[in-house]
């Protein structure tokens, strides 16, 4: 249960780190009652009408834009997508000229992601509305990890004290591994990680995390198996032989999803590159929930929209 005095009011939403274990259980509270709200015949509540939300987004993106677009709207804000491609940005407008401009037209919220670390974190500090971090470089991605741990724990893992978490993959170009690393190693959960040696970051292990070279160390007995995609647009060439090689020595397939505990969760963030990280048949296993992110990716988005914009007001509010 949430503590009825924390309030995520007027805050950024920049990391994982910067939130306590009860403004998550806050969190957690609202997208459940969000999640109410989107079973319903008429998916619309009146919660934030006349409130303007504004996604910026510097790389691209199908599920995360689309998701917080969504969102605002089943809450009845009015949103706004700006993209950079299309923006004064190509014109040579610089970060804090374009975020000034946002704020200028009395925006609540401004959701942005940027492929340079830091980039919400320098539009907080020049700008008043809040400020939601879909994504900065390789650095965080606060609301994939808010979703992800929604999602294991509608699955029927509630409590994540001493449960195995494997995460594999691409981990050093990442925002999503950095940020589950820090949700689950808040929520008590043994976290593990493998990947090439590669694309592993230095000091990995300082982040709390066991590392293994071997894919199948970090599977074994795991009670939710957290697959990335290879960030091919972030990385430099020569990290991996080919990526034939990589789907044979790194690759989730059955046979190596089998290692782990029979009732697993299976997560990919998404977009997959299906064959390479993630097999076919395990992206449409039993035991994936990767349709289910999606979906409370919606949820979890109107829980930060509403908390953060509305401020004090509690979730009996939202009709
Ligand atoms: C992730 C991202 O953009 O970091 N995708 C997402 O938000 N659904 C993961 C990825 O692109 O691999």
């Amino acid at each position: 249960m949430a503590n009825a005095k924390v309030s995520l009011g007027g805050r950024d939403i920049l990391d994982i780190a910067s939130l306590s274990v009860d403004e998550i259980e806050l969190i957690m509270q609202t997208a459940g009652e969000m999640k109410k709200v989107l079973k319903r015949d008429i998916k619309k509540v009146p919660s934030l009408r006349g409130k303007s939300i504004i996604t910026l987004f510097y790389e691209n993106s199908t599920r995360t834009r689309t998701s917080f677009e969504i969102a605002g709207k089943y809450l009845g804000a009015d949103v706004v997508n700006i993209s950079a491609s299309g923006s004064s940005v190509v014109k040579g407008e610089c970060l804090r000229d374009t975020i000034l401009t946002v704020q200028n037209m009395d925006c609540d919220a401004i959701i942005m992601r940027h492929p340079i670390e830091g980039a919400a974190k320098f539009a907080a500090e020049v700008a008043k509305p809040v400020i939601i971090n879909a994504g900065d470089g390789a650095h965080a991605h606060p609301s994939q990890a808010l979703l992800d741990l929604f999602t294991i724990r509608e699955d029927g893992k509630k409590d994540l004290h001493g449960k195995k978490i494997a995460i594999v993959g691409d981990i050093l170009y990442s925002r999503v591994a950095r940020s589950n690393i820090a949700m689950w190693n808040k929520m008590g959960a043994d976290v593990h990680v493998a990947g090439p040696m590669t694309l592993l970051p230095q000091c990995v292990e300082e982040l709390g995390v066991t590392v293994h070279k071997r894919v199948e160390e970090a599977l074994e007995g795991a009670d939710v198996v957290d697959v990335l995609r290879i960030q091919l647009e972030r990385q430099k060439n020569g990290l991996f032989p080919t990526t034939r090689e990589y789907a044979r020595i790194f690759g989730v397939n059955e046979k190596r999803l089998a290692l782990a505990k029979p009732d697993v969760t299976l997560l990919h963030p998404g977009p997959m590159n299906r064959g390479l990280e993630i097999s076919w048949e395990v992206g449409l296993c039993d035991n994936a929930r990767i349709r289910e992110e999606v979906n409370n990716g919606v949820a979890t988005r109107m829980a930060l929209e509403f908390l953060t914009i509305m401020g004090g007001k509690q979730v009996e509010n939202i009709d």
